[in-house]
C-alpha cells in the first residue's frame, strides 16, 4: 500500500507530526509542499495533507496544492492540522476546497502543538510544550491506527459554530498574510549569514548589502523569524524580548 504525507511546515511542528506517523505507519513518502513541485498525477492509496493552521484557515500554499495536486480517484484522504490553540473551522475548509476538485476528506486530525506566532504572543512555556509533546506522541500513535484501517473519521474542529464562523472569514484575512513581512527588519545582531535567505520556504528574501530584504510573497510561516541564529528579525519592538522556537527534534538541515 503506497502512503504519501504532503506537509508544510515553518518551525518543524508539523513536519515533527508527519515524522511521527511515518515512524508508526512504515513506508511512507514524505513530500514537502511548494508552489514549484511536481503537480502529475500522484499515485497513492493515502494521501495525507499535514498543514499548520494559519489565522484559522489553511496555508496559502496547501490550497494552491489542493487546486492542482492530481489524487486517485479511490485514495483515501485524511488532513492532519498542527495548531496553537484555534483550530477552530479550519479542517471543513480543507474540506472544502477538497470537494471543489472532487476529493472527499475522509478525516481529519488535529493536534495542538506550541503556538509559533510570536509576532503576536510569547510561545508557551516550556513545561506546557512538554506535556503537548508527550500528548502528541500517544495521539500521533492512534492516528497512525485509524489511517492504516482507513477509517472515517470526523473533521476536528474546536470553538463549536463561532469557530466555524471565524474560519468562514479567514479568507480575508489569509489574503493579506503576503504582507507579513512587511513588517520585519534586523536588529544590530544580524551579521548577515543568510540562514533566512535558505530557511524561506518561498524564496521570497534576498540578501542586499549583507542584510536580508524580505518581498511580497510572504507564506506567513515565520520561519525566517525563528531559525535566525541571532533572533535579529524583529516585527515590533517587542518581539525583542520574546524567545524564538522551533521544535526541538527537528533541525535547520532538516526543515531545508
Ligand atoms: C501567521 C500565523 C498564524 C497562525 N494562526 C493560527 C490560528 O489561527 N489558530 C491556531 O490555533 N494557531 C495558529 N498559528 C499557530 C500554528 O498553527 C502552530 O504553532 C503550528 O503548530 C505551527 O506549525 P509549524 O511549526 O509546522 O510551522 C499561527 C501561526 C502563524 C505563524
Amino acid at each position: 500500500m503506497k502512503i504519501k504525507i504532503f506537509y508544510f511546515t515553518g518551525t518543524g511542528n508539523t513536519l515533527k507530526l508527519a515524522r511521527d506517523l511515518k515512524k508508526e505507519l512504515g513506508d511512507v513518502d514524505l513530500i514537502k509542499v511548494s508552489y514549484n513541485m511536481d503537480f502529475e498525477q500522484t499515485d497513492t492509496d493515502i494521501a495525507g495533507i499535514a498543514y499548520p493552521v494559519y489565522c484559522f484557515g489553511i496555508p496559502n500554499v496547501i490550497s494552491n496544492f489542493i487546486n492542482k495536486v492530481k489524487l486517485n480517484n479511490d485514495a483515501y484522504i485524511f488532513g492532519l492540522a498542527s495548531y496553537g490553540g484555534l483550530l477552530t473551522g479550519s479542517g471543513k475548509l480543507l474540506k472544502k476546497e477538497l470537494k471543489k476538485r472532487g476529493y472527499r476528506l475522509n478525516a481529519g486530525f488535529a493536534i495542538k502543538m506550541p503556538g509559533n506566532a510570536t509576532i503576536y504572543y510569547n510561545i508557551p512555556a516550556l513545561e506546557k510544550r512538554e506535556k503537548m509533546f508527550a500528548f502528541e506522541a500517544e495521539r500521533i500513535k492512534q492516528i497512525a491506527a485509524a489511517v492504516r484501517d482507513r477509517k472515517e473519521y470526523k473533521v476536528e474542529t474546536n470553538l463549536g459554530l463561532f469557530g466555524q464562523l471565524i474560519s468562514a472569514a479567514s479568507n480575508k484575512m489569509m489574503s493579506k498574510i503576503n504582507e507579513t513581512a512587511k513588517s520585519f527588519f534586523v536588529d544590530e545582531k544580524c551579521n548577515g549569514c543568510g540562514n533566512c535567505v535558505n530557511i524561506c520556504p518561498v524564496q521570497n528574501i534576498k540578501l542586499k548589502d549583507n542584510k536580508p530584504v524580505w518581498f511580497n510573497k510572504c507564506e506567513g510561516c515565520l520561519a525566517c523569524f525563528h531559525w535566525c541564529p541571532q533572533a535579529s528579525i524583529q516585527s515590533s519592538a517587542k518581539t525583542r524580548d520574546r524567545d524564538r522556537y522551533h521544535h526541538p527534534d527537528i533541525s535547520y538541515k532538516a526543515m531545508l
